[in-house]
């Protein structure tokens, strides 16, 4: 677009209106704490809520746990194995990691195309690393929501985050494991735990860290749990004794009471799982770039950016869907050249090619928006589940947080900081 006065007028008014459109306030935040907090009390008591609150069989670690214990952490196309010692005083040796990739017909495909693969790659780490003759304690990490029926069962309810290989829903994923093993020859290996991921980066912190309660997971999905009595699980049909805790998997991506915009909505409707996993679908790394894709290609087709040449995947085509990656998103973030040079090289790379400076500062500004409301979102919820332990903030709180939005996206952890002030005022502090 040139850069006349009726031409940034033009523009500003288009972007007041996306921004209008990512714009959570304070007390819509109020809105969305307030929600969350009667939908895990609804999830916890067995009734009908978007959170299905799942207990998990596991609570904190003292720290003083000890012994060599192998893992498996699958979770998306990525997934890895490794062998850890835990050392007793909350300390750990360096574990030896293999990392494998998923190719699309193991996550679409036959559910024991997808376990036999991951059977085989036991099979290799074992080889290489494995003491022969030493029976291994395995944790099996899957991150997906489970119905745990015990710590070392539980059956899959749906798949998220794309996968959908059959014949693995409502089935006992420990059991598909265990056959597995069973075909691919890995004996002498017990599957003894079964965690989300989130459970896992919880329990690792917690080893090391005891004011640890909460585990999140910020990256292609989104989760957290949490450390809660027993007594208030009333949907708990064991025995327990009195203060006896346990963590909850909140499976918090699928919450669904939120304000949605047109976005939000065109990108639910395009989905595998359509009317499922809202939050995850306004916050996860899966997501964000189409998010900013779909609001930028708005302007594009408004003639307010990309006007000179072409918009490259900023379209209405189908075939564009998903191909601005969050990890695009991320990179024009962290941009600080001058005239935002990179991000018209990432651009380029689009197929909008001869972006103008300003074409390349309005894709960042809706980068911002769209991620400013992920972290937004994120600490609205977090903020329910740290008062639904201590409604006064009473106690400090360390919160273990993994994964790539976290971790990767520039001004991300900034945001989510300053709504959590601004949700809790000075107390907030007391949330590391
Ligand atoms: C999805 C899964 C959930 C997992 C999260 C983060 O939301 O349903 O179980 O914890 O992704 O990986």
């Amino acid at each position: 677009m040139k850069s006349t006065p009726k031409n940034r007028k033009l523009q500003k008014t288009a972007l007041g209106k996306i921004e209008n459109d990512f714009n959570l306030s304070t007390s819509d935040l109020r809105g969305v704490m307030r929600d969350f907090r009667l939908e895990m009390e609804r999830g916890l008591a067995g009734g009908k809520s978007s959170l299905k609150m799942i207990p998990t069989y596991v609570d904190s670690p003292t720290g003083r746990e000890r012994g060599e214990f192998v893992a498996l952490d699958l979770g998306g196309t990525n997934f890895r194995i490794l062998e850890i010692s835990l050392e007793g005083g909350g300390r750990s040796g360096k574990p030896r990691i293999m990392k494998f990739v998923l190719k699309k017909h193991h996550v679409t495909g036959a559910g024991s195309e997808l376990f036999d693969f991951i059977a085989e790659c036991m099979r290799k780490f074992l080889r290489k690393y494995g003491a022969a003759g030493r029976r291994l304690d395995l944790g099996f990490t899957f991150s997906f929501p489970v119905k745990q029926t015990a710590v070392d069962s539980g059956e899959l309810v749906c798949w998220t985050k794309d996968f959908s290989a059959r014949g693995v829903v409502g089935h006992d994923v420990v059991a598909l494991l265990g056959e597995a093993f069973g075909r691919k020859g890995v004996d002498l290996v017990n599957i003894s735990a079964l965690v989300n991921d989130t459970v896992g980066t919880l329990v690792a912190k917690a080893y090391e860290d005891a004011y640890c309660d909460v585990g999140v997971i910020l990256g292609t999905g989104t989760n957290a749990c949490y450390r809660e009595s027993l007594s208030r699980v009333k949907k708990w049909r064991g025995s327990f004794s009195k203060g006896a805790g346990m963590i909850i998997n909140t499976e918090w991506g699928n919450f669904n009471r939120l304000k949605l915009n047109k976005y939000d909505r065109y990108l639910d409707k395009h989905s595998e799982n359509r009317g499922f996993q809202i939050l995850e679908k306004t916050v996860s790394g899966m997501y964000l770039g189409e998010l900013a894709r779909l609001a930028i290609a708005d302007l594009a087709g408004a003639g307010s950016v990309f006007a000179v040449h072409g918009a490259g995947i900023f379209t209405e085509a189908a075939g564009a869907a998903r191909l601005f990656k969050s990890e695009y998103m991320s990179e024009i973030l962290e941009d600080r050249s001058r005239g935002l040079r990179i991000t018209g090289r990432v651009l380029d790379a689009l197929g909008a090619r001869g972006s103008t400076e300003s074409d390349r500062r309005v894709v960042r500004i809706v980068c911002e928006m769209v991620r400013r409301r992920a972290a937004r979102i994120s600490a609205a919820a977090l903020a329910a589940v740290v008062l639904k332990m201590d409604g006064r903030l009473a106690r400090r709180h360390t919160i273990a947080i993994d994964g790539s939005v976290f971790e990767k996206m520039p001004g991300f952890e900034a945001d989510m900081r300053l709504a959590l002030a601004e949700l809790l005022g000075p107390r907030a502090s007391r949330i590391r």
